[in-house]
């Protein structure tokens, strides 16, 4: 029986699980993460849960779309009907389950805060008011593409990102921003690509700040209060979505460095530096590699609001760094966080060959992670695995790790 009920479930591509109670979602997934490891891991795998599954996720990119759908009053069987049977219609929110150039024009929604709904409603008044076309996919035409909403959940800070590909009155978008959001910093992006992605090729401020700030809040074993970290996120800033649940991973892994004590970590994959800076006081130097330029300044950056001095940043592939920069490998320790698609080959078999006594594996995909595990395991034990489910209504799951040199 499900705990949250959506009139949109079934049709949106926002949440493939809340027909189950949250409680039925992660006994479902973490018996699929079981049958994916089951080679390599037999022992029970506990899951962290969201202690509040709904209105949890601290960002949504939303989509405009102009598209055709049959008319209400339409009668297929209907030999006298001569009618066109199609017709326009604007939506804005999730896409469709299935399809890349529909979307659903979403009235209530459990993953992001209460003001979503309200903001929506606004807007589409505004755009409406004003006579702005909503993106259609297939021909390429249209004004309002897509939609950006992120806060701090931990600062209440909110951004809103309204991506187009020309012109619009931005004194009354604003306006019918602040009528859901008051205190919203407030963006504009244009984004003329052809791909279906919230893409900016340029972006300004229309009021308030380019960014937001949100903290992770770091505990021990009891519960205490032993970190903060402030991160600046800008539009692009990756960020885990799930900003209490990913603390709990962060704090978890803290804790594990700390009783592993390392003079030196590695944190390969690492974005803005969620890791090293959730780690810096608890060794004498952090090696954050990550590929992507932005994420890397974002963590010089971050760095420096933390007053953290010991994290050297890399902006590389992983597999390209290893090749380049010989891990060394003396009371060291790797944390690997791979996208969806998991580690490069290379870049597995230079981990698993590396000599380095621990290796901390974190996993958005267990399909991936089953694929480097193999690499790994040929050099190394697992010595625990366990889970987090940052993503409630999906069919995701975060998992983590933990290995030893053989
Ligand atoms: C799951 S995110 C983890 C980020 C970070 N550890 C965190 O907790 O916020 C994966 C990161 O790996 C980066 N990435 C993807 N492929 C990469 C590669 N081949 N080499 C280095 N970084 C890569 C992505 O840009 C992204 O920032």
């Amino acid at each position: 029986m499900p705990d949250i009920t959506c009139k949109h479930f079934g049709t949106c591509g926002g949440c493939a699980l809340l027909n189950l109670s949250y409680e039925e979602q992660v006994a479902k997934k973490r018996a699929k993460l079981q049958e994916t490891l089951k080679d390599f891991w037999n022992g029970e795998i506990p899951v962290t849960v969201t202690d509040e599954p709904k209105h949890f996720r601290n960002k949504v990119e939303l989509g405009f779309c102009h598209q055709v759908k049959w008319r209400e009053d339409y009668d297929r069987k209907d030999p006298a009907n001569k009618t066109r049977p199609l017709e326009f219609e604007s939506a804005l929110g999730f896409k469709l389950k299935g399809r890349w150039d529909r979307a659903v024009d979403i009235a209530e929604c459990a993953l992001f805060n209460q003001n979503l709904i309200p903001l929506l409603q606004s807007i589409r008044a505004w755009a409406r008011a004003e006579k702005l076309e909503y993106y259609d996919q297939r021909k390429h035409t249209g004004v309002l593409r897509h939609l950006m909403v992120r806060e701090g959940k931990n600062t209440g800070e909110a951004i809103v990102v309204l991506f187009v590909t020309d012109d619009f009155n931005e004194k009354t978008f604003v306006q019918a921003v602040e009528k859901a959001m008051p205190s919203a910093h407030i963006m504009a992006a244009v984004n003329n690509g052809l791909a279906d992605t919230a893409a900016p090729e340029s972006l300004r401020v229309l009021k308030g700040k380019d960014h937001i700030f949100e903290k992770i809040v770091l505990t021990d074993e009891s519960g205490k209060t032993v970190r903060e970290v402030t991160f600046k996120l800008s539009p692009q800033s990756f960020f885990q979505t799930n900003t209490l649940t990913a603390q709990k991973m962060y704090s978890r892994v803290r804790a594990l460095v700390k009783k592993l004590a390392p003079r030196r970590i590695y944190d390969l994959y690492g974005g803005a530096g969620s890791f090293s800076l959730s780690c810096a006081d608890l060794c004498e130097k952090s090696v954050c590699v990550e590929s992507v330029a932005p994420a890397v300044y974002n963590g010089i950056e971050n760095a420096k609001i933390n007053g953290v001095t010991n994290v050297q940043f890399f902006c590389a592939k992983v597999e390209d760094f290893v090749k380049q920069q010989p891990i060394e490998k003396k009371d060291a320790l790797i944390i690997l966080d791979p996208p969806r698609g998991g580690m490069h080959p290379k870049a597995a078999k230079a981990v698993a060959e590396s000599g380095v006594e621990n290796v901390l594996y974190i996993s958005c995909n267990p399909v991936t992670l089953a694929a480097d595990l193999k690499i790994l395991t040929r050099h190394y034990d697992i010595l625990h695995v366990e889970a987090f489910d940052f993503f409630p209504h999906s069919e995701h799951i975060e998992t983590f790790v933990q290995l030893k040199l053989k």
